[in-house]
């Protein structure tokens, strides 16, 4: 036994505290007998040909170094000329055609064929040779060289390696806004301020952007909006464009270029014309000076990027101007500075009659952009987000992208997960990137790939590519959940080769982030590729999108909010039927933008997959799909699949305790353990909703039948109140218990029926921000556990006030040992607006998950 405890000791020795801030840059130390094994085949030389302080050659000399030093602990020297061939072996670091003027052509089976921002890359003959086709492309062929050791990769290779699309950019919506309560927020962020922003103007302390922009390269992305796409006017101002210009000197030395949101009413707002329509010659003259002021200070600018006419945002349509029009406008004098400007094709109204049966958002892309197609000046690319709604668990292609044959495209995906758990939950999105890039549109017949649409090949541009929405924040590990990081970093994987496999990616993250245990590796493969099944099935299936608040926080349930409202997110959900019928022949018509074979595919229910069924279809409940089973059942059997599945992260997270350090391990567990209740959560109030709804039973009657629960609010109260919650069905029988306001303590007390034996305890309750209240359980007067309503201290989603699906949590209360008859009593403490909130005690016998 204390030989085992000597053993367990060592091995959790040998991993180091780490706080997640280096990311996959970690340079961690390989085990040494690797290390030592191979250490003497890497060179100790290395020639670096024109190298410039501040640009990416010096960046790549500067990470080689360190890279060598912490993965290898191997020292180098470095020259500044050089060739090939003087007999020691030499990492060599250039341009392709500095290394050509300076050494001759270079000696590979094949001269290399390198696109923009390709590299050469060749570790055969005992030297290692990166060549890019420009110095970033050198600095992405180092951190590839970095990332091959740090996984133990030594074998001899010589390839090219060019990316598929030249656009390959971040948007940030970090707000330049400062209000008693705002000071550089971050719209859709969960990890902290703006590490841009704060109080209206760039941070003076831009020490995390420098770490940033390392990050952004080694995945290859070679620009970044830096400001909300909801863009504030005063982001021009002189003192804040002096800001942006350093900004982007950190960006620079990295190979990231930076580019800027434009609010389209910037004339009127910050300059002082009485209008912005963009015929107009004072506006023209008023964007031309501006964007030539702004290059004046960027001169590396990659270019802008606007969102026009959408969400109240205003654009060119306020002055019955064509949307091509207005992008065009600022798109010429962008053009002069060989800046790309983006358009985002978020164009919809958002007061939509939802009483209206031919009403559907989701074919405003197509009719506001397809007759401008051609329209468009050369550098403009329309930004297309994945779906023809917004970024919900599953939807099919965004029509558009089958639509714009005449103008360059990008696609819009979110590293964020905005309704996707918002990074309390584990959604690893490669997969759902996969799934709609790999989609054939079928374009003339022919082959047509939304990869080869958006990457320019399908019809032929040579702009094209991706746009990813990262929210970043202060906090220390960049995204909030150390394990969201595998999101940002397989972004830049599938931005730059679409095809890339979504278990590799992950596994590499891994390695890179947790080193090479290989139990580590395969288990957080597992439990990335089980997170999007499973999210989609506690949240919304069959295609019927996300069903959480879309009118607030878009993060817990709440499947009434999608209807009834003017926002087009709709499920028309009645007693009888749920779907939005997009048919061509009876419904919205959606279906038939497609290009006919694929439109004549989701036409007809037969031909449509149970899981976009209710995104083209309207059926009743009793439905049966081709599984079997009816669209009702399925509901509630995805929803306590999923729940269960969502249970199994915990174990797996634990066994990897000792594997990884305790710091990361502990943070990641807190967050799994969260999200296991709050899968809960979401399971119960869908299927109450629909169970209420239309009537219909669970066959295996378990919706709205919980035998191990003990509803609150019909416990014995003192100082407690009943309260409705809202929506009902976030609450366990619609009711939950408060504290009456002032009170300083409340008690619901109850005798036990379950028989003797050991359960599992968990308590439902509502975890409010600004407020920790503290519980107390006690059983025949002992107290058995305590836990504070402290979720919202590092949980990072949007905030809610209320009793709602945001709030409702659970708490594991570990195990306990009862008899018939015990008491059981609940102490609530109310802290600031959190006045002791709880739904339901549960006391779960082994195996049984509810
Ligand atoms: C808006 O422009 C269209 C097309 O140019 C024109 O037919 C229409 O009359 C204009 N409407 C207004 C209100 O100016
Ligand atoms: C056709 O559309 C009407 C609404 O106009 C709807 O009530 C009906 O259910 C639809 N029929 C079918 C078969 O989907
Ligand atoms: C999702 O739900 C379906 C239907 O109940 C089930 O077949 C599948 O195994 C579930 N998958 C996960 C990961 O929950
Ligand atoms: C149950 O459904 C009916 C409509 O069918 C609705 O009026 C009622 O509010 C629902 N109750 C709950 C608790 O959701």
């Amino acid at each position: 036994m204390r030989h085992l405890l000597w053993l367990a000791t060592a091995l959790v020795s040998t991993v180091v505290a780490e706080d997640g801030l280096a990311g996959w840059l970690r340079y961690a130390p390989l085990p040494e007998k690797i290390a030592k094994c191979h250490a003497k085949s890497i060179p100790s030389q290395v020639k670096v040909l024109g190298a410039t302080d501040g640009l990416p050659l010096a960046s790549a000399v500067n990470e080689l170094k360190l890279g060598l030093r912490g993965i290898m602990g191997k020292e180098v020297d470095v020259h500044s000329e050089g060739c090939l061939g003087d007999e020691t072996p030499t990492i060599l670091l250039s341009t392709l055609e500095n290394y050509v003027s300076a050494c001759g052509e270079l000696d590979a089976d094949e001269p290399p064929s390198l696109e923009e921002d390709g590299f050469y890359f060749n570790t055969k003959d005992g030297n290692v040779v990166i060549l890019g086709s420009n110095e970033r492309a050198t600095l992405y062929g180092t951190f590839e060289y970095l990332s091959r050791l740090a996984q133990a990769n030594f074998e001899a290779v010589e390839y090219v390696d060019n990316p598929e699309a030249n656009i390959r950019w971040g948007n940030h919506w970090d707000n330049m806004d400062y209000t008693s309560s705002t000071h550089g927020s971050v719209e859709r962020g969960y990890a902290g301020v703006s590490i841009f922003f704060q109080d209206n103007k760039i941070r003076s302390d831009l020490s995390r952007v420098a770490q940033y922009a390392r990050l952004l390269a080694s995945i290859r992305l070679n620009a970044i909006v830096i400001n909300n796409v909801n863009a504030n006017p005063i982001t021009l101002t002189d003192e804040n464009l002096e800001g942006v210009g350093r900004i982007a000197d950190l960006f620079r030395p990295y190979g990231v270029q930076v580019a800027l949101s434009l609010n389209f009413a910037s004339p009127v707002e910050l300059g002082d014309l009485d209008t912005f329509d963009p015929l107009d010659e004072d506006v023209v003259r008023w964007w031309d000076d501006m964007i030539d002021t702004i290059y004046g200070v960027v001169p590396d600018l990659a270019g802008f990027l606007n969102k026009a006419n959408s969400e109240g945002q205003p654009g060119p349509l306020t002055y019955n101007r064509t949307l091509a029009e207005g992008a065009n406008m600022m798109a010429r004098p962008t053009a002069r500075h060989g800046g790309i400007f983006m358009f985002r094709a978020f164009v919809y109204d958002h007061h939509l009659d939802h009483r209206d049966w031919y009403n559907d958002r989701a074919n405003a892309a197509v009719e506001f952009f397809q007759h401008h197609d051609g329209e468009f000046e050369e550098n403009v690319v329309v930004q297309i987000k994945y779906g023809p709604i917004d970024f919900q668990v599953r939807e099919p292609p965004s029509t558009l992208f089958a639509h714009l044959r005449d103008t360059p495209m990008a696609i819009e995906l979110q590293v964020t997960q905005e309704y996707l758990g918002q990074q309390n939950h584990l959604f690893y999105l490669n997969p759902l990137w996969r799934e709609i890039l790999d989609f054939d549109l079928r374009v003339d017949g022919e082959a047509s790939y939304v990869r080869d649409a958006v990457s320019g090949k399908r019809f032929g541009h040579k702009l094209g590519g991706y746009a990813a929405v990262i929210n970043v924040g202060m906090d220390r590990n960049w995204l909030g959940s150390h394990l969201a990081m595998s999101n940002l970093y397989g972004y830049g994987r599938i931005a730059w080769d679409s095809q890339s496999d979504s278990v590799e990616v992950i596994e590499d993250w891994t390695r890179l982030t947790f080193g090479l245990d290989r139990r580590v590796i395969d288990t957080i493969a597992e439990m990335s590729m089980l997170s999007w099944p499973m999210y989609e099935n506690y949240t919304g299936n069959l295609g019927v999108q996300t069903l959480t608040d879309i009118l607030h926080t878009h993060y817990g349930p709440n499947p009434a909010s999608q209807d009834n409202n003017g926002w087009g997110q709709w499920t028309r959900a009645n007693e009888h039927s749920i779907g939005m019928d997009r048919t061509v022949w009876n419904g919205t018509g959606f279906a038939g933008q497609y290009p006919a074979e694929v439109a004549e595919q989701f036409e007809h229910i037969e031909t449509t997959p149970d899981n976009l069924l209710l995104w083209f279809h309207h059926v009743p409940y009793t439905h049966v799909l081709k599984s079997g089973n009816t669209v009702i059942q399925h509901f509630y059997d995805a929803h306590y699949d999923g729940a269960e599945a969502a249970q199994t992260l915990v174990p797996m997270w634990e066994s990897l305790k000792g594997r990884i350090d305790e710091e990361r391990h502990a943070h990641m567990l807190r967050r799994l353990v969260y999200q296991t209740g709050h899968a809960i959560v979401w399971r119960d109030a869908v299927n109450y909703f629909y169970h209420n709804l239309s009537g219909i039973e669970d066959e295996a009657g378990r919706v709205g039948s919980h035998p191990w629960r003990i509803e609150v609010e019909d416990m014995a109260l003192d100082g407690y109140e009943k309260v409705a919650v809202t929506p009902p069905s976030t609450a366990s029988r619609f009711y939950a218990v408060e504290a009456a306001p002032g009170s300083s303590e409340a008690t619901a007390t109850t005798t036990l029926g379950f028989p003797a034996g050991r359960y599992r305890l968990a308590v439902n309750y509502y975890d409010l921000p600004d407020g920790q209240a503290s519980y107390e359980v006690h059983i025949n007067g002992e107290v058995v556990a305590a836990w504070e309503g402290d979720y919202d201290l590092y949980l990072g989603n949007s905030k809610s006030e209320f009793l709602d699906g945001h709030t409702a949590a659970r708490r594991w209360l570990g195990e306990v040992d009862i008899a018939e008859g015990d008491e059981l009593k609940i102490v609530g403490r109310p802290d600031g607006i959190e006045r002791a909130p709880l739904d339901y005690v549960v006391f779960l016998p082994e195996g049984v998950v509810d």
